[in-house]
């Protein structure tokens, strides 16, 4: 049988038509018109000082519940019993030094998504932010992570405003 044979050129036209197809869509795509220097700025991420923090960090519009001027005394007595369990060997609630620094006072210092992050994501912070690098030096010291939810971590910054 040579039906293989006849068969073959109309193969190769069909598949020149795709290729000649693909061709001109491409053509067809316009151009990228150059954006204003503007926009580019506002699509850089969140950065405080000089550093990048990873996307699942917290920033001050991820806060919840959303800080307001009242205190939550709810969240400061359940963020009693976090410190008294997990925080009270390194931590006071007074300005004086224990292992780490007391409390009182650093939400004058420190915006609130910092003191979240430094509780959330200890490890990350200890390596790569400046401000906590400073602390380390301080109090010769390394905060370990001590595994608190987002919920938990929202507490102790409700606790530490309270102060
Ligand atoms: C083993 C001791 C230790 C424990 C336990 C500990 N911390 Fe710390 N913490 C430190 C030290 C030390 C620092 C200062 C940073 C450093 O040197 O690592 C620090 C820093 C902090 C800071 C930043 C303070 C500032 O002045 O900006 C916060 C907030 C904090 N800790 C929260 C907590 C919370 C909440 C707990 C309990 C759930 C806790 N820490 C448990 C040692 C500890």
């Amino acid at each position: 049988m040579k039906l293989g044979s006849t068969l073959m050129p109309l193969g190769v036209v069909a598949l020149l038509m795709v290729a000649c197809g693909g061709g001109d869509a491409q053509k067809a795509a316009p151009a990228e018109p150059a954006k204003p220097a503007e926009t580019t700025q506002a699509a850089k991420p969140a950065t405080t000082g000089e550093i990048t923090y990873p996307p699942d960090f917290i920033t001050a519009d991820k806060i919840t519940p959303p800080l307001t001027d009242a205190i939550d005394q709810t969240m400061v007595d359940n963020a009693m019993k976090i410190f008294n369990a997990k925080c009270k060997a390194c931590h006071g609630l007074t300005e004086e030094k224990v292992v780490g620094p007391g409390w009182k006072g650093v939400i004058k210092e420190r915006k609130p998504e910092w003191i979240m992050n430094m509780m959330l994501h200890t490890q990350w912070m200890l390596e790569n932010d400046p401000e906590a690098q400073k602390l380390v030096e301080e109090t010769g010291a390394q905060m370990t992570d001590q595994e608190l939810t987002e919920k938990q971590a929202r507490e102790m910054l409700e606790l530490i405003r309270s102060l």
